[in-house]
C-alpha cells in the first residue's frame, strides 16, 4: 500500500504536501455538499475533506470502513485543539475503499457507555478504541524497559514449562489431563518458583522471565486467572542487594514510561508496624489517618466488646475521623458492616460532641478512660471515633479496610502520586483455622530468619522470614524472598506445613534432592506485570491492560470459554463428566 504518513503525524509544517493515509472511518459528517471523515489508525486521527467531486465515491461509506485516501494537506479553518493533527486536514483527491464494515455494536471512541460484557464480547472492537490501545502501548513499553534493565544488569532470560508439576502458591491449580498417561495430570504453573530456584542450583546466577502464571482463585479487579509476572531470581545477593536491584528497575520504568523521577531507596516498613499503623500489609501511605492502639487505655475495662482485645494475642485499635457531626446512624451501620465483612467481630462507634462522648457505647466508658482516650487520640469536637477489639491481625486488617474506605471517600490522596514502599520481615507462617494447620505466608521455599530458627519448634507463629513485598499506592505490586538452600531445613518446613514424608517425597522429592548438590544462597522476586501496567495507566481494573481478559465471572464472553468439549476428546483423555 502507498501510505506516506500515519494519522497522528501531520502538522501545520506539512501544509502543501501530497500524502496518502490509510485508516478506519471514526466519524463522518455531511456539511454543505461536502463530506468530512475522521480517519483513525493506532497513531491518531486525521480529518479528511471530500468536496463535491468525491462525495459520490464515499456516499455509502460508514463508520469502521477502511479507506486509503490521497490528497493535499491544507490548513484547517476551524482548528481542533483536542487533536494532535487538529490544525490541518487532508483535502482528498483520490479514495479507495479497502474494506467495508458491518454496523458495530458500539461506537469506537474513547468514551463509551457500552456494557463491559458487550465490550468483552467484541473485544477486537473494544481494542480499537484509542484509549485502550494507548494502555497496551504503555504496557509494551514497560516490558521493553524491563528487558533493557535486566539485560544491562546481567540477567539471562530463560523460559520454563507451562505443563509442569504443581507449585504451591496458595491458590488452586489448573490441571491438564495427560492423554499418554491415563489418570495423570500436569498443573499449569502458579508461578515458575521451583524452576527458577533450580536455575540457581544450575548456576545461572541471574535469571528473569516474563512468565505467564495460572491461578484458580476468585477474581477481583486486580486479579485474573491467567496473569503475567516479571519473575526474577539471583544467587549470592543479600536481601538489600535484591531490593536495590528492584528499586533500580522500577526507577527506570517510571522514568522511561512516565517521565517521573522517583526517589530510591524506597521506605521500608516492618510487617508488624505496617499492620499496627495502617492495618494492611500493602498500605497506601499517600495519606495519614493512621490507626492507634488503645488497648492500654481500656486495660481494666469491663466492656464486653473489648474483652477479646484485652487477651494476650488481642488488640484494640482505633481510627478517628474529623468533621463527622452529620454522620448518620445509617452511615455508621454501614461502617460496622464493612468492619465485620473484613474480619472484625464488631465496631464501636462514638462521637465527640459538645465536649462529651456520645453514642450507645459511651456509657460503658469510665471518666478516666474517656480522658485517657481524649489525650491519646487528641480528640476534638466533631470527631468520630471507631474502635475494634479482637485478635491482633484480624482487628488490624478490619480497621485497615475502614482506613482505606475513608481514604477513598474523603479523597485523602492525590491520585497522581506514586508512593512505592517495601513491607519486610513477614511472618513465616499463618495459622489456618479452617484446615487447622500452619500455612506458608509467602510460600514454603521462603527462608526463615536465622535468629528465629529456634522458634520453629517452640512457637512457629513468631518465626519471621526474609520475605518482602513491593507496594504501590495500596496495591501489592510484587513479592519475593531469600530462599531456603539447605535440604534439611526445607524438609523441616514441609513437615511443619503438615506434609507427610510420603507427600514430601511425592510432591517435592526432586526439589529436595536438587538442594543436596551444592545450592547457592539465592533469592528473588516477582512483580505482577498486569498490576504495574494497571497503576501506571491509571486503570481501575487489570482488564484494561490485558488484551483478552476473563470477565468477573471467570469467562471469556468473546469465545465463550470455558466451554464443553467433544465426547471423543474426553475419551482420549480418559475423562468422564459426572452429571
Ligand atoms: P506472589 O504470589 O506474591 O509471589 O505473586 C507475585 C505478584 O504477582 C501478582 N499476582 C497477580 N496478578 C494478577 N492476578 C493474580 N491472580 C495474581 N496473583 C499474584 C501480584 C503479586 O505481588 N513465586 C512468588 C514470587 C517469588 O517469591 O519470587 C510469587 O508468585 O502483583
Amino acid at each position: 500500500m502507498n501510505r506516506t504518513h500515519t494519522n497522528g503525524q501531520l502538522r501545520l509544517a506539512d501544509v502543501g504536501k501530497k500524502v496518502t493515509l490509510i485508516g478506519w472511518v471514526a466519524k463522518r459528517r455531511n456539511l454543505g455538499g461536502m463530506v468530512f471523515i475522521d480517519l483513525r489508525d493506532r497513531e491518531g486521527i486525521t480529518q479528511v475533506l471530500f468536496d463535491e467531486k468525491l462525495t459520490e465515491e464515499v456516499r455509502n461509506v460508514r463508520n469502521e470502513y477502511i479507506l486509503e485516501v490521497s490528497g493535499e494537506v491544507i490548513e484547517r479553518k476551524d482548528k481542533n485543539p483536542k487533536l494532535a493533527t487538529g490544525e490541518i486536514e487532508v483535502k482528498a483527491e483520490k479514495v479507495t475503499i479497502i474494506n467495508s464494515a458491518a454496523l458495530t455494536p458500539f461506537i469506537i471512541a474513547d468514551d463509551t457507555d457500552a456494557l463491559e460484557e458487550t465490550r468483552l464480547k467484541y473485544r477486537y472492537l473494544d481494542l480499537r478504541r484509542p484509549v485502550l490501545q494507548q494502555k497496551l502501548f504503555t504496557r509494551a513499553k514497560i516490558v521493553r524497559t524491563m528487558h533493557e534493565y535486566l539485560d544491562a544488569n546481567g540477567f539471562i532470560e530463560v523460559e520454563t514449562p507451562v505443563l509442569a508439576k504443581s507449585t504451591p502458591e496458595g491458590a488452586r491449580d489448573y490441571l491438564v489431563p495427560s492423554r499418554v498417561h491415563p489418570g495423570s495430570f500436569y498443573a499449569l504453573p502458579q508461578s515458575p518458583q521451583q524452576f527458577k530456584q533450580l536455575l540457581m542450583v544450575a548456576g545461572f546466577e541471574r535469571y528473569y522471565q516474563v512468565a505467564r502464571c495460572f491461578r484458580d482463585e476468585d477474581l477481583r479487579a486486580d486479579r485474573q486467572l491467567d496473569f503475567t509476572q516479571l519473575d526474577l531470581e539471583t544467587s549470592f545477593l543479600s536481601e538489600d542487594e535484591i531490593l536495590a536491584l528492584t528499586e533500580g528497575l522500577l526507577k527506570k520504568v517510571m522514568k522511561d514510561v512516565k517521565g517521573i523521577d522517583i526517589e530510591t531507596p524506597f521506605r521500608r516498613f516492618i510487617y508488624e508496624d505496617a499492620l499496627n499503623r495502617f492495618g494492611s500489609d500493602k498500605p497506601d501511605t499517600r495519606f495519614g489517618l493512621e490507626l492507634q492502639d488503645v488497648k492500654d487505655v481500656f486495660a481494666h475495662s469491663e466492656f464486653k466488646a473489648f474483652a477479646e482485645g484485652l487477651s494476650e494475642k488481642g488488640t484494640i485499635k482505633s481510627l478517628v475521623v474529623d468533621h463527622c457531626e452529620n454522620y448518620s446512624r445509617k452511615e455508621q451501620d454501614k461502617l460496622i458492616d464493612l468492619a465485620k465483612k473484613n474480619g472484625a467481630k464488631g465496631l464501636v462507634v462514638v462521637k465527640y460532641e459538645n465536649d462529651a462522648l456520645t453514642g450507645s457505647a459511651a456509657k460503658f466508658f469510665t471518666e478516666e478512660e474517656v480522658s485517657a482516650l481524649k489525650a491519646r487520640l487528641n480528640i476534638k469536637n466533631g470527631d468520630m471515633i471507631m474502635m475494634a477489639a479482637g485478635d491482633w491481625s484480624k482487628t488490624c486488617f478490619a480497621m485497615g479496610a475502614l482506613r482505606s474506605h475513608f481514604g477513598k471517600t474523603l479523597k485523602l490522596f492525590d491520585p497522581n502520586t506514586f508512593d512505592f514502599l517495601w513491607v519486610v520481615d513477614f511472618p513465616m507462617f499463618e495459622y489456618s483455622e479452617e484446615e487447622q494447620r500452619w500455612k506458608a505466608e509467602h510460600h514454603p521455599f521462603t527462608r526463615p530468619m536465622d535468629e528465629d530458627l529456634p522458634l520453629l519448634d517452640s512457637d512457629p507463629s513468631k518465626v519471621r522470614s526474609y520475605a518482602y513485598d513491593i507496594v504501590l499506592n495500596g496495591y501489592e505490586l510484587g513479592g519475593g524472598s531469600l530462599r531456603i538452600y539447605d535440604c534439611d531445613l526445607q524438609d523441616k518446613i514441609f513437615q511443619l506445613l503438615g506434609l507427610s514424608e510420603e507427600e514430601i517425597r511425592y510432591r517435592f522429592g526432586f526439589f529436595i534432592d536438587a538442594l543436596k548438590y551444592g545450592t547457592p544462597p539465592h533469592g528473588g522476586l516477582a512483580l505482577g506485570l498486569d498490576r504495574v501496567a494497571m497503576i501506571l495507566t491509571g486503570s481501575e481494573s487489570l482488564r484494561d491492560v490485558i488484551a483478552f481478559p476473563k470477565n468477573a465471572n471467570a469467562k471469556d464472553p468473546m469465545s465463550d470459554c470455558p466451554s464443553t468439549v467433544d465426547e471423543k476428546q474426553l475419551e482420549e483423555l480418559h475423562i468422564q463428566i459426572v452429571k
